[in-house]
């Protein structure tokens, strides 16, 4: 039997992407229909979301909700791979350009509740005959911005009195919870049971994410080491009682890697390609890299890249502590991403110190990204904390070796260079325990250390860039866990 699945999300690779939500979205549903099932995507009508798709025609004319009129549900393609993709038209709600959560200021939108509110409503319709030709047994839905999926969907099952569909809920991050004050609750036109705190209340206010924790069938999160540490009090951002309750219906599934995009062999997004086979490319790579940004030409200095949000989920603060130890030894640092200004300042201060050897540039660029990945020796994500992290995995595909802090998905997916490590031919990155100066700088002198021994340092890119992270099995694991439900 062929499951029908409807994948709920605010990004989608290529429409759309401020973080890794948008890659495992564009990503998955493609690996699940290789493995035969029927998936379809919903997402808000963002402007690059409508400009992106093809042959968008109207599902269903839903008229005023949430306080908006003209509600469409449209119905389109994705160009690059023929996904069918949902999207809501709802003009005074989505057609904002650039970011999709924050305006310019930086500061969440005021209407975010009836904004995701109106995304989890659909997708439940979605089960039940919004779109006559086809219908969700799963909806599966991604973050706070989806949570009230699953609460619309045991909404209705109340209802009808028989279960409409089943659902599954993706943490991506448990740090964006979806808070809003209680008085919003009336808005969302669930019933008024579901203000509790078995159900949406939270702290005295309300919250998209407990909701989908709460009313999924089963949850899932992006790495096994995550699973375990949003179980905890420290890391549990207020909902490790929940889910430790919900633990047998909890799970980590690893994300993959999409090869198609992240691949050195044939990188439409480089100049100079290059192979574990045939590392010379990548010295092309780095000198690209080093004249982009205005550092000194040199082959043999060990060169960081980093590409982030930047938040303080992101750890750069300790990075930056970490310069000095670079610079010491003769090293380099490019940075590239957006997000916080304080760190955005910080960051320019350092760079403004040391242009020899540190750049720093502002922005998000898709492109760049990949030169970046591509060119520099060493990638660091010095993560507080990391659900999954994709950027390492792009390093370890691009011999990158990956300079990580020991959590989450970071801890599941790179092992260090240890001496032991090394000889038993495991070592495919730099690995440091603790979240402190110390750590990371002896992290970074390890990666001096091995530069050092050429033949080693090859050897260990090699192995990091023969890791399979595909998406196959962790796509088995999800067809897994729908063939359970349905
Ligand atoms: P998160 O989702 O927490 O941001 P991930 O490592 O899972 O972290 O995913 C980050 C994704 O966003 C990667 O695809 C990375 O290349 C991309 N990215 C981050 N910052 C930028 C940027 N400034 N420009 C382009 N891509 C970026
Ligand atoms: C989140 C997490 C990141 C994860 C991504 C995709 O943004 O911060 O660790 O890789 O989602 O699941």
């Amino acid at each position: 039997m062929t499951i029908r699945a409807l994948h709920v999300a605010s990004e989608l690779y290529p429409l759309l992407k401020t973080g890794g939500l948008a890659d495992v979205a564009g990503a998955l549903p493609p690996a699940l229909i290789e493995r035969g099932a029927d998936v379809r995507a919903l997402l808000p009508g963002f402007p690059a979301v409508l400009a992106g798709l093809t042959d968008l025609h109207p599902v269903a004319q839903l008229g005023r909700r949430f306080d908006t009129p003209g509600v469409t549900v449209e119905r389109g393609t994705l160009p690059s791979n023929g996904l069918v993709v949902y999207v809501i038209r709802a003009e005074s709600l989505y057609n904002r350009p650039g970011n999709p959560y924050l305006n310019d200021e930086h500061v969440p939108y005021g209407d975010n509740a009836q904004r995701f509110a109106l995304l989890g409503w659909v997708a439940a319709q979605l089960a039940q005959q919004l779109d006559p030709a086809w219908s969700a047994q799963i909806v599966h839905a991604h973050d706070w911005h989806a949570g009230l999926a699953p609460a619309y969907l045991k909404a209705a099952e109340r209802q009808h009195g028989r279960p409409v569909a089943r659902s599954v809920f993706t943490v991506h991050n448990l740090a964006y919870q979806g808070v809003f004050p209680a008085h919003q609750f009336g808005q969302l036109g669930l019933p008024d049971d579901f203000f509790n705190i078995s159900g949406i209340e939270f702290y005295g206010q309300l919250s998209f994410l407990k909701a989908g924790l709460f009313y999924s069938d089963r949850i899932t999160t992006v790495s096994p080491t995550y699973a375990r540490e949003i179980q905890t009090l420290s890391q549990g951002g207020g909902l490790d009682g929940l889910l430790r309750h919900r633990s047998h219906d909890l799970s980590g599934i690893l994300n993959g890697v999409d090869y198609a995009v992240w691949n050195p062999t044939d990188d439409a997004l480089l100049d100079t390609h290059y192979s574990a086979t045939r590392l010379a490319g990548k010295s092309a790579c780095k000198e690209a890299l080093q004249k982009r940004f205005g550092l000194a030409q040199k082959s043999d200095a060990l060169l960081f890249g980093v590409v982030s949000r930047l938040t303080e989920q992101k750890g750069l603060d300790l990075l930056l502590g970490g310069v000095p130890e670079i610079i010491r030894h003769g090293g380099q640092l490019v940075v590239f991403g957006t997000g916080d200004p304080a760190l955005e300042n910080g960051l320019k201060r350092v760079a403004q110190s040391h242009p020899e050897s540190v750049a720093v540039e502002l922005g998000f660029d898709e492109t760049l990204a990949h030169t970046i990945v591509a060119g520099s020796d060493v990638i660091a994500v010095p993560s507080r904390f990391e659900p999954c992290g994709l950027t390492q995995l792009y390093a370890l595909a691009y011999g990158s070796l990956p300079l990580v802090h020991c959590v989450g998905g970071l801890a599941d997916t790179v092992a260090d260079a240890s001496l032991e490590n090394l000889a038993d031919d495991l070592a495919t990155g730099f690995v440091f325990e603790r979240f402190e100066p110390k750590g990371l700088a002896a992290a970074i002198r390890r990666a001096f250390a091995l530069y050092d021994r050429r033949t080693e340092w090859k050897a260990t890119q090699r192995r990091a860039m023969r890791q399979d992270f595909g998406w196959g099995a962790s796509a088995e694991r999800y067809l897994a866990l729908y063939r359970e439900l349905i």
